[in-house]
Parts: C-alpha cells; structure tokens; sequence
C-alpha cells in the first residue's frame, strides 16, 4: 500500500491490462487506416478517428474495473483529479500522433494513475513492437520486466538531448531558434516525437536529458513517473504552457542553466 492507502500495483496492474488492450486496437486501426486513407477520408480525420476509439474502450475498461474514477483523456475533457486522495485516470490514447499517421513505430498508449495529482501507477504501451514500459511510485521503473536505470553521463557536452516541438508554428519557431544556440553545447539533440516515449528513453539511458515547452498532462503522467522511477531528476509544468524537464542526475543543473541562457526556459 502507499502513503494514501492506494495499492499501486493494483493499479499498475489494470494500467497494463488496458493500455495493451488500447495498444493492439490503435495498431490495428493503422491497419485499416491504411486504405481508408486512399478511399473515403483524410489522413487527419483517420488519426482522429483511431485517436477517439482508443480513448473510448480505456474509458469503458476503466469504467468496468474502477467505477466511479474520473479518467482526463486528450480526445475527451473529464475529471482533472479526483478529491481527498482518489485515483484520477490520465490517459494518451495515441502519443505521437504524427509519427503514428506516417508509420513511424514511435508512439504509444500512455495509461497513468495520479492521486492529488501525483503518478502512482503508469504503463507506457508501444502498439509497433509490444514493448510495455512501467513504474510504481517507489517500486521501480521496467521495460518488458527488465529494471531500468538512467545514463551515468555527467558532461553536457557529450550529452544525447532530446527535445519536442510544439504545434503552433510561431512558438515552434521560438523553440528552434533557442535549440539552435544549444546544438552546439551538447553531443546531439533529437526529436523522436512522442512525449511519453521520450521520458522512457531518459529512463532507459537511451538519452540523457529530455525538455519540452507546453506538454499536456496526458503527455508526461505515464512516462514521467517511469522517468523519476528510474533515477531521473524530474521538473514538472506548473501549468499547461511550462515547462517538462527530464535529466539524468549528472548533467541536470548544467542542462538547466544552458536552457536558461539559450532563452529556452522563457519561451
Ligand atoms: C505530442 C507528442 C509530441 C510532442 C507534442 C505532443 P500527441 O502528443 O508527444 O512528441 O512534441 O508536444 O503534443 O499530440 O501526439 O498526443
């Protein structure tokens, strides 16, 4: 049990359970997408569609397995918390949604519990190659079962950063041009394109820093716990516009600093 009496692993649990559900329905909505994009709809509208039904059968798994619980989904308002204690439901039904209408197998079902706003359980589900990424506040951080740990780098200069950018093109370009001052002070910057995936890959050592301006909360609740589970030092957004900052241990304050001088953090 946890602090608030909450079983986590109960929870992560139904997360798997229904994020790998979610994910086999998203994959196999791309399936048929892939013909309806040549017949009858728009590629947005087929994305939108897969988008909409995947969020819908969580709600409905959810709805059957903790009745009562407010779930907040990005195709559908809802709960934003729950009071006194109570599990929220936060879901990203296709993160990554513009390498998902591509075919890029970057993107994922991202299922997380919050309690006062807080991850306690999450599940971090590739439909692509049924990689199943999860955490339990204080129980560890795994992929496929295998424990994870962040990178040891500890010099920002031979640091793998990534980054995202966000939808609205006057604030991308912001973003750009400040990404652009920071190219040069680390080993590389990518921009893989799915929030919840990025986190995981801080948490895998894949990377060793991730930031990005304007996240969601459906965005960063399943990846950042596996982020901080891991060993990550882990800034959250203050509100939906701030910022989500995701390091190793060893480069943090140095990332931090940088992105302050480079007009990142102010964007
Ligand atoms: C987006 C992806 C992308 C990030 C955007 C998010 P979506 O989520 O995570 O990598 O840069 O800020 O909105 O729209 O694909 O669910």
């Amino acid at each position: 049990m946890g602090p608030v009496g909450v079983a986590e692993g109960d929870l992560l649990d139904i997360a798997i359970e229904v994020a790998v559900e979610a994910a086999e329905l998203a994959r196999t909505a791309r399936e048929a997408a892939i013909h309806d994009v040549d017949t009858k709809t728009s590629e947005t509208d087929v994305v939108t569609a897969a988008d909409v039904a995947v969020e819908r059968l969580v709600r409905e798994r959810l709805a059957e397995r903790r009745p009562g619980e407010p779930v907040l989904g990005e195709e559908e308002a809802g709960g934003s918390g729950a009071p006194g204690g109570g599990v929220c439901w936060v879901v990203d039904p296709i993160d990554g949604t513009v390498n998902y209408l591509y075919g890029l197998p970057w993107y994922a079902v991202s299922l997380a519990a919050q309690v006062d706003g807080e991850s306690v359980a999450a599940a971090v589900v590739e439909p692509a190659s049924g990689r199943r990424w999860t955490a339990t506040r204080g129980g560890g951080a795994f992929l496929d079962g295998r424990r994870l740990r962040v990178s040891s780098a500890t010099r920002l200069e031979l640091s793998l950063i990534s980054t995202g950018f966000a939808y609205r093109a006057e604030r991308r370009s912001r973003q750009a041009a400040a990404m652009a001052s920071l190219l040069g002070r680390v080993r590389d910057i990518r921009r893989p394109g799915a929030a919840s995936l990025d986190l995981c890959a801080v948490a895998a050592g894949w990377v060793d820093g991730y930031f990005e301006h304007g996240l969601h909360r459906w965005d960063w609740a399943g990846g950042a716990l596996i982020a901080a589970e891991a060993g990550a030092v882990v800034r959250l957004p203050e509100s939906e516009a701030g910022l989500t900052f995701v390091t190793t241990p060893g480069i943090a304050e140095e990332l931090w600093a940088a992105l302050g001088e480079t007009g990142y953090r102010d964007i």
